[in-house]
């Protein structure tokens, strides 16, 4: 089962910050996750909210604040928040990335930075999950990249399993669901049709026994480090 460290190592560390994600290299997990979002300015910004008022000292939209102004913000233990370009660079080749496309706008431009980190030689495809709750963001990042995984996230399990899992003009590698709407049923059928399961925010290692009895591919947690040391 993969670990996944989420929003980096997030339990022990300011999430999507640099320093979350370099614990989470270190803690040995096959990948960790992250979210972007598009600033005021154009750039590709690793945040969760849409609002910076949570994980920083500041206050506002972060569609509305430009990317000095995000920059000038404490994410926590003095950390800044990060350009998705800035994780690549620290991470480099040395894990898996899975990306989630938070904010509608940041496809077309994850997909050119990770083309162009791939060409560079300094990451393959193949260490790329990009994921969204947004399937529209998703159709577009096709658009631009045809070779990295994708994956749909869903925050409840469908009433109709089939209307979900027929979606095949995303060409899915993965569903990523939420613990609390996971059953031994959709995994399954997920199998069945040739997809991975991921779950998410798996914190507890006794749901993590749990998952893995019900033959669950992969587990975000922010807490990488107590997993991989099982
Ligand atoms: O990618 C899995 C998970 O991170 C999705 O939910 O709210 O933590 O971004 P959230
Ligand atoms: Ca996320």
């Amino acid at each position: 089962m993969l670990i996944i460290g989420h929003r980096g190592s997030a339990g022990t560390s300011p999430e999507n910050t640099l320093k979350s994600f370099e614990e989470a290299v270190l803690s040995g997990a096959d990948a960790f996750e992250l979210d972007v979002q598009v600033c005021k300015t154009g750039e590709l910004v690793v945040i969760h909210d849409r609002w910076v008022d949570r994980t920083t000292n500041g206050h506002g939209l972060v569609l509305n604040l430009s990317f000095s102004e995000l920059r000038s913000l404490d994410a926590g233990d003095g950390e800044k928040i990060p350009t998705l370009e800035e994780v690549f660079e620290l991470t480099a080749n040395r894990v898996e990335i899975h990306v989630e496309l938070k904010s509608a706008g940041t496809s077309q431009k994850a997909a050119e930075l990770i083309n162009r980190f791939v060409a560079d030689g300094k990451y393959t495809f193949d260490r790329f999950l990009v994921s969204s709750f947004n399937q529209n963001e998703l159709l577009n990042f096709r658009k631009y990249n045809k070779k990295c995984r994708i994956a749909a996230l869903m925050a409840h399990t469908p009433v109709n399993y089939a209307d979900c899992l027929d979606r095949s003009t995303l060409d899915l590698w993965s569903l990523n669901l939420d613990i609390d709407n996971t059953n031994p049923e959709f995994v399954m059928s997920a199998h069945k049709k040739g997809y991975r399961f991921l779950v998410y925010t798996v914190n507890d290692l006794e749901d993590r026994e749990l998952l893995r009895e019900m033959g669950v591919d992969g587990v975000f947690t922010n807490f990488p480090n107590n997993f991989v040391a099982l």
